[in-house]
């Protein structure tokens, strides 16, 4: 039996800039997807997963579901794309990362099960390869057109340390966090759905924006060349402002972190907020609210939006000791306010990070 596991991941900054050639900043969370994979003779693939409906299909045949099992027959269409085919598996898989908070649920089902792969079958796939595979599952079988930063983040990304990444060239720098920050991250009650909606259509807006521009990919757009956008394209060029503003912050933030200046990250992840809110326009109410009661706790440095958008959750860069405070009267605040039901990820009860 093969057995492996990958965690979910939180980005500290840099947020729909990696389907712009951009930087990120993942790190990987402590809540983990495991799996447990047995080779079987035939060309058949069984899964189960707590508390969803067991799947089976025939390797080769993988047809889109629209349920769970979808990163699953994504993962083995993937990897036969590129060539690399394995023999059918019984394979049981056990997550804590929540699905729908913007955490990664699915990169880390799929790197798991692209780990246990990987030993049961002999692949050879480093773990750039096995994330960008991964990708594949995602954006060319599921249906969700994402970025790469999920998959890398899970497949290269450990507690307590960051991935700053360039989505473009995929050099990986690794930057320590500091003992004395913690991440709260609470789900903000509202569900954030990918594959269908306004990720898509950001996407497209920017596909748009770059070729307004004259430029490969937003990564290369210059905040002069996005102001005279303005004139003509207004919406096109909040759009490219968010980008080109958003990878300005990621390199302050990594310059603030590596000079553990934390009141400076803070304040970047606040005008992270305000830009997504803003000029990229994923936010809804309810995070802004959370954001702004978490953002008013003694001891936060910041806070904003994360992950894909139109909900899911919030992250605050906290002193250590004051996260597991700020994070429950935020929370319970915000309940009382908008009737939502948030659900605080971090700091875990038991205080891994
Ligand atoms: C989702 C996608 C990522 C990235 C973020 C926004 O999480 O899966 O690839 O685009 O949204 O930064």
């Amino acid at each position: 039996m093969a057995r492996a596991d990958a965690p979910g991941r939180v980005n500290l900054i840099g947020e729909h800039t990696d389907y712009n050639d951009g930087l990120v900043l993942p790190t990987a969370i402590p809540q983990r997807t495991t799996v447990e994979l047995v080779p079987r003779a035939d060309d058949r693939v069984a899964a189960s997963s707590d508390g969803f409906p067991r799947i089976s299909y025939r390797l080769g045949a993988e047809r889109r579901a629209g349920d769970w099992g979808d990163h699953l027959r994504g993962v083995t269409w993937a990897l036969a794309d590129a060539g690399l085919g394995t023999g059918g598996f019984d394979v049981r898989i056990h997550s804590d990362v929540p699905v729908g908070a913007g955490l990664s649920s699915s990169a880390a089902l799929e790197v798991a099960v692209l780990r246990a792969l990987r030993v049961a079958f002999s692949l050879q796939l480093d773990d750039v390869a096995l994330a960008l595979i991964a990708h594949r599952a995602e954006s060319g079988f599921v249906g969700a057109r994402v970025g790469t930063m999920d998959q890398l983040a899970a497949s290269l990304g450990h507690d307590r340390e960051a991935l700053l990444i360039d989505t473009r060239t995929l050099r990986i720098e690794r930057v320590r966090l500091p003992r004395e920050l913690a991440l709260v991250v609470i789900h903000s009650g509202v569900a954030h759905e990918h594959s269908t909606g306004g990720y898509n259509t950001r996407r497209d807006e920017c596909d748009a924006a770059a070729r307004a521009l004259g430029v490969p990919a937003l990564r290369d757009a210059t905040s002069d060349a996005v102001a005279r956008l303005a004139g003509t394209e207004p919406l096109l060029a909040r759009r490219a402002r968010h980008v080109v503003t958003e990878n300005e912050r990621v390199r302050a933030f990594v310059d603030a972190l590596r000079a553990g200046d934390l009141v400076a990250c803070g304040k970047l992840l606040d005008a992270s907020h305000v830009s997504l809110r803003d000029e990229f326009q994923v936010s809804t109410p309810e995070v802004d609210a959370l954001v702004a009661l978490l953002a008013r706790e003694a001891g936060v440095y910041g806070a904003r939006i994360v992950g894909g958008g139109f909900g899911g959750s919030v992250l605050a860069l906290a002193r250590r000791d004051a996260a597991s405070g700020a994070a429950s009267r935020a929370a319970d605040a915000y309940r009382s306010r908008t009737g939502c039901d948030p659900r605080v990820l971090l700091p875990r009860a038991s205080s891994e990070i």
